[in-house]
């Protein structure tokens, strides 16, 4: 059957659905509910968390379309998946016995693996897997992913994170693949068609939802669900871009900024939901709202006179499923509006169509049970493979003075620091618990930096540290025990936080962290700084004085053996920046910043650039050549570099393309990425590599706020070498 046909099929099911539903169940399908409305107490512990009359009122008596997140909020945590599939089993067996045996569709934040079942392949979080530059590698954890969740039980995926990674204050840049536009697409892309393969009804594949769109990732302080200011050009040259390629990569479901741009909350705002969603982007699936949104556009945005006025404005402007989520005030509310005309059937229809078409596209109709076995998918010795090659390719080496590292194994060796011991600070949020705080959840036989470095070498490993990222290291411990051994091994960063809880006013690192390197560079000896967490700290100061710096970021549960594997040179590290790292608090510029932001003393002068990674090999590009140097416009031109290995280990190098436009009539990046391609090369190996530049990438948001290839010259950039080309307009 073709795609079309499928469609047709679709449609026409949709349609006849559709036509049996009464008012309320319509309006049920629009609300979603969290886990704790039909939880007993604690469900978290419960060996049944699931209350069958908190549930049967759900489902029977508000026909609730769709059930969120774990049991039980605000102390949830990840579940044993034997349980995951006993509890959607008994949701999905209510469900069946109503009226019309409309599935509920099961929603989880899996956002780096099933992050709330037990056990499961937990990957390094997005922007460690953009510090890989692998979309091959993207495309597998979305596959795994796919595959864990539906194991579980689970029916839908709120992942990926499309927002662009501009404000490095922002507690949820961890959560985006940095701040470059071609890069987000490109890994996000990867990661929606792994996960969705060709048909999300498949019993290994599922739907996915692209977050939170728009503009939720720039709030001017920095504070998370705080006010971004974003002009249209700026929005659709560095916002929108990201979310068009996950709706072309086939995402179903799109999630809604929970905060507001241009004092515009995103559950308000018409033209972003509706013109630009449907009528420029020609989404057809579901959008979702983010937590408590709509009834905020009451208590907290003081937009709406009263929750009913902030139902209507929602729906009104194209938000199709409310994650409510603890009461039925959204169903109550929407029936009322429905009943007066204030919010037209056809705009209920609308939605409910939509919703519809993703469940069946689901293949949640056909379901009985959970759609895939537990066995041979769920946590396979490939998935762990996958989960492993990622945290090593995702760790940045940022410097690595007189070849300090790799490190010997016989080298004796100082660990310190309040990250050297800890699983959660590797991890991130969204891990076994929202906060991913729980270090007492995480499997215990997953490695630390401390255990990975004493598991991997023969020589005299010591620890200075406590056993919780807050404890209080003894620094004259710490000093005292640097002077015995050969090299420290010193492990800062952050804590793992999500949303507001992670919100700080300085990146400044800890100054209990600061005390105690500045007291370690005190004696002299060697020491390689290595960094976790969700954003880059200002280490300025430790860095210059460190021999080796190891940017770590969040590289998932295999990132204490992949650090160790760099550490000793089992591997060969290959990560590159996706954010620029900055000098000091407030040097925040981009990469792709406007010649403005470089002229006479403003200058981009990050502690490390964008794309900055270095190997225990060398590679050099050369012979950049294009296939022309003029085309017309509309026309794509062809590039052709050489990479090779210029060192003496294999290693693997991604070859980045840059190009800028000379002169146009709005000022234009310095220069933006538009294509990359990661090889591995052995010593003294070349590869020819080529790339396409297409009309899409010289294309600019013009004076008119229209996409445009304006005629003029452009600079194509890789490694050291430029060549120019030229648009002509006959
Ligand atoms: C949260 C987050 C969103 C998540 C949702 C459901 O508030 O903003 O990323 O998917 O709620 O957990």
């Amino acid at each position: 059957m073709s795609a079309q046909e499928a469609n047709e099929i679709i449609e026409d099911q949709v349609r006849t659905l559709l036509a049996q539903m009464t008012l309320e169940e319509k309006v049920g399908q629009m609300t979603q509910i969290d886990f704790s409305v039909i939880s007993v107490e604690n469900g978290q512990d419960a060996e049944n968390p699931i209350d069958p009359a908190k549930l049967e009122n759900a489902i029977f008596n508000h026909h609730v379309g769709s059930i969120l997140n774990t049991p039980t909020t605000p102390n949830n945590k990840a579940q044993p998946i034997q349980k995951w599939r006993h509890m959607t089993q008994t949701i999905r067996e209510l469900a069946a016995k109503t009226r019309l045996k409309i599935p509920v569709i099961y929603g989880i934040d899996a956002i780096h693996g099933a992050t709330y079942t037990q056990n499961s392949v937990l990957f390094p979080q997005a922007i460690s897997m953009a510090a890989t530059f692998n979309t091959e590698l993207s495309f597998k954890t979305g596959e795994i992913t796919a595959r864990e969740v539906k194991a579980s039980g689970l029916d839908w995926n709120f992942s990926p994170v499309m927002d662009i990674g501009r404000q490095p204050l922002w507690p949820r840049l961890w959560e985006t693949y940095g701040e470059d536009v071609h890069l987000s697409s490109a890994l996000g892309s990867a990661f929606i068609q792994g996960h969705q393969g060709d048909d999300f009804a498949q019993a290994d594949k599922a739907p996915t939802c692209l977050k939170h769109y728009v503009g939720y990732s720039y709030p001017l302080n920095g504070k998370d669900r705080s006010p971004a200011w974003i002009g249209e050009r700026a929005l659709r040259e560095y916002f929108l871009p990201s979310f068009a390629a996950g709706v072309k990569a086939g995402a179903p479901t799109v999630m809604i900024n929970s905060a507001e741009v241009d004092g515009i909350p995103g559950h308000a705002n018409y033209q972003y939901l509706t013109t630009i969603l449907r009528g420029e982007m020609g989404f057809k699936g579901f959008t979702v709202s983010d937590w408590e949104d709509i009834i905020r556009l009451y208590t907290r945005d003081k937009m709406a006179a009263s929750p009913r006025q902030a139902v209507k404005i929602a729906v009104m402007a194209g938000v199709d499923m409310s994650m409510v989520p603890f009461d039925f005030s959204f169903y109550d509310l929407l029936l009322d509006l429905a009943k007066t005309g204030e919010v037209p059937m056809s705009r209920i229809d609308e939605a409910v169509s939509r919703i519809l078409r993703v469940k069946y596209q689901s293949g949640l109709f056909d379901r009985t049970e959970p759609a895939l076995a537990v066995e041979g998918n769920f946590v396979t010795d490939e998935a762990v493979a996958v989960n492993r090659q990622a945290a090593r390719e995702a760790i940045v080496l940022a410097k690595n003075d007189r070849q300090i590292l790799p490190l010997s194994k016989q080298a004796s060796i100082l660990v310190t620091g309040p990250t050297a011991n800890l699983l959660s600070v590797m991890n991130g949020g969204w891990t076994i618990t929202w906060q991913g705080s729980k270090e007492e959840l995480y499997p215990q036989d997953k490695l630390t930096l401390l255990k990975a470095i004493q598991q991997k070498t023969s020589g005299k490993v010591t620890y200075v540290g406590g056993k919780n990222f807050s404890d209080e290291i003894n620094i004259e411990q710490a000093v005292n025990a640097a002077r015995q051994h050969d090299v420290v091994v010193l492990a800062l960063g952050e804590k793992p936080y999500t949303e507001t809880e992670g919100n700080i006013e300085s990146l400044n690192l800890d100054p209990l962290q600061l005390q105690l390197a500045r007291a370690i560079f005190e004696i002299g000896k060697p020491v390689v700084l290595i960094t976790f967490g969700g954003r880059p700290r200002i280490i300025t100061e430790i860095a210059d004085k460190a021999q080796a710096v190891v940017l770590g970021f969040l590289p998932g549960m295999e990132g204490g053996s992949a650090m160790a594997d760099i550490l000793f040179g089992d591997v060969n590290p290959s990560g590159k920046l996706p954010i620029s790292y900055p000098r000091q608090t407030n040097d925040v510029v981009p990469y792709d910043h406007k010649p403005l932001e470089a002229y006479e003393g403003n200058q981009y002068r990050p502690l490390y650039p964008f794309a900055h990674g270095l190997s225990y090999t060398s590679f050099a590009t050369n012979g950049l050549r294009l296939s022309t140097d003029q085309i017309e416009l509309g026309e794509s031109i062809d590039v052709t570099v050489n990479v090779k290995n210029t060192g003496a280990r294999t290693g693997k190098e991604a070859v980045l393309v840059y190009l800028h436009d000379a002169a146009a009539s709005v000022t234009r990046p310095v220069k933006q990425l538009k294509a990359f391609k990661k090889v591995e090369l052995a010593p003294g190996q070349e590869q020819s590599l080529q790339f396409t530049l297409t009309p899409q990438d010289m294309s600019l948001i013009g004076i008119d706020m229209q996409r445009v290839v304006e005629a003029g010259e452009f600079k194509v950039m890789v490694g050291h070498e430029t060549a120019e080309f030229k648009v002509v307009k006959h």
